[in-house]
């Protein structure tokens, strides 16, 4: 097989809140699984992702607590370490774009877009509070929607319908801060000219053939609408720092800077390896695959600005893949804690085990719709898929050998059909996983647990115990290489019951290793031991979660 670098990067999320498993669905968890799938298999990984600090998200935070916006910052970027630890969702790096490094990248970018006429100035409305005495954030100003008469639409979108808009659009306009109705004035910021890039934007989403076609879709019906040059500066003091003289009280987009702290990422991951160029293999080797696990509502910053700058600045690689996943709701609603709709991550951990939390968020992953998260469909699809068929199958297999202190011998099964079909479920799942088919891959396992269950009862080892010990020891080394190959790919879904399993077979887990050793008729050292599951009863669980 030929080995491939994969640079697998994923939404910085917000630190102004705590986690939901919302966030987690839309992005990380397929990242995670995606990352360990491209280690086992020998690919070499730079996975990436961290935390959003700048702009009016933290700022509107950090006034409704009475904090600064770099005590939220704190806060919540150590909480969202704490919770990715916990689910281990295992980032090489997990930066924070106040790092003094990722201000100098940001500049970089800001300074060579200007020097190439891709960023230039211009004049803009915004609203100025006569009140406060400074223009405020679009985030700032709340009125009713004009589309759908939400009364308390903000300025730049409206969460009752999900439109985008400008403060402008509002009906009876307020700033939240002071209640006054704003002025709107003319101000002075920089401009990305994605007009000029329209053209190599199109052509290139034109070759995206294997991209979902939602994201293909939407990225051009974008772009069908022409592109404008967008605003990338702000009149605010939470932000990177413009690099010229004049601008002393602007700062730059959080979103125009949050996207170059992939780079920063990349950047600071590889000086602290003691290898500071690694970076510099993914992002300019051409061979290099650079993929961005997103939820829907980041399209446009990824497949359009994003690819515009780096095109911009010029020679990077451009996204490989942009994995976009829809929502998963709750009861149909949007996950939102501070709307009280679902739970946070935190919460759930507090009920279930993190490998039960992957594997149930795994099965209804919003890959191609949105989908919706219940706790009873959780205890049952850990308890009869996960539990009864996998787990069961490995106690049934593990206790038998025990029971009659076997010690089972390797055989030659590499013809066996059995072993032959579970070989090809195996093919069949890597293709899924090499395609960013998380899901599928998940239901691919799951049918070969089922038709493991069944070969296991068709050979009836309680009977040829008795009668037929080199048919036993056949059909026991059979079930365990089949065991072995359901280990090996479960590991990136419950990577923690897995390494487990590994043990309890006796077969040492090695990244990389492990699965080139599955057409060896290698021996297995089968231990005692309980298998690392115990089954949910609905009611604790859903204790738990109110406690
Ligand atoms: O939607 C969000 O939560 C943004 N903070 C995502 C930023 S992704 C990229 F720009 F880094
Ligand atoms: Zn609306």
């Amino acid at each position: 097989m030929v080995h491939i670098k994969v640079l697998i990067n994923c939404a910085l999320p917000y630190a102004n809140g705590p986690l939901h498993i919302g966030h987690i669905a839309g992005a990380y968890l397929g990242a995670d699984v995606f990352a360990r799938y491209n280690r086992l298999i020998g690919n070499q990984v730079l996975y990436v992702s961290g935390s959003d600090e700048y702009g009016t998200p933290i700022t509107v935070r950090a006034e409704k607590e009475g904090k600064t916006p770099r005590e939220i910052a704190d806060r919540y970027y150590e909480e969202h370490l704490e919770t990715f630890r916990n689910l281990n969702i295992n980032f090489d790096i997990f930066m924070r774009t106040t790092w003094p490094e990722h201000s100098e990248n940001a500049q970089d970018f800001f300074l060579k877009l200007l020097d190439a006429g891709y960023i230039d100035k211009g004049t803009m409305i915004a609203p100025f509070c006569r009140k406060i005495g400074r223009f405020m954030p679009d985030r700032y100003i709340e009125g009713t929607c004009p589309y759908c008469h939400y009364p308390k639409a903000r300025g730049d979108q409206c969460d009752n319908c999900g439109r985008t808009l400008d403060p402008q659009d509002l009906i009876d306009p307020k700033c939240i801060l002071s209640g006054e109705t704003p002025e709107f004035r003319e101000t002075d910021h920089f401009f990305l000219r994605l007009d000029l890039l329209e053209d190599r934007l199109k052509e290139w989403i034109s070759t995206r053939s294997s991209w979902k076609p939602n994201v293909v879709a939407y990225t051009q019906n974008f772009i069908a609408g022409g592109l404008k040059k967008r605003p990338i500066t702000r009149d605010i003091d939470w932000g990177v720092k413009i690099p010229l003289q004049g601008y002393e009280t602007k700062r730059i987009y959080v979103w125009f800077e949050a996207l170059i702290g992939y780079i920063t990422g990349a950047k600071e991951y590889s000086k602290r390896i003691g290898n500071p160029d690694l970076w510099k293999e993914f992002y300019f080797d051409p061979e290099a695959r650079n993929y961005y696990f997103i939820g829907k509502d980041n399209i446009p910053f990824h497949a359009i600005i994003w690819p515009a700058m780096l095109m911009g600045y010029g020679s990077f690689n451009l996204p490989y893949d942009i994995p976009a996943n829809e929502y998963l709701t709750f009861k149909g609603q949007q996950f939102s804690k501070s709307r009280g709709i679902g739970y946070s991550v935190d919460d759930l951990l507090k009920a279930v085990s993190a490998d039960y939390l992957r594997y149930y968020v795994a099965s209804i992953l919003p890959e191609t719709g949105d989908s919706d998260f219940s706790i009873e469909e959780l205890v049952n699809t850990v308890n009869s898929d996960l539990i009864d068929k996998y787990g069961n199958l490995v106690y049934r297999v593990v206790s038998f050998i025990d029971k009659y202190d076997l010690k089972v011998e390797p055989v030659d099964i590499s013809k066996d059909e059995e072993f032959l079909y579970a070989i090809h479920s195996f093919q069949a799942f890597s293709d899924e996983l090499s395609s960013v088919h998380i899901k599928k891959g998940l239901s691919i396992w799951l049918d070969l647990a089922i038709y493991a269950n069944g070969f296991f009862n068709r050979s009836e080892p309680w009977k040829t115990v008795k009668i037929d010990r080199n048919r036993l020891n056949h059909d026991l080394y059979l079930s365990l290489k089949i065991i072995e190959i359901l280990t090996a790919m479960a590991y990136p879904y419950i990577p923690a019951s897995s390494e487990r399993m590994w043990d309890l077979l006796g077969i040492p887990f090695r990244i990389g290793e492990s699965y080139n050793r599955l057409n060896e008729m290698h021996t297995f050292d089968v231990r005692r031991g309980s298998i690392p599951f115990v089954k949910l009863d609905l009611e604790s669980v859903k204790a738990k979660l109110n406690n």
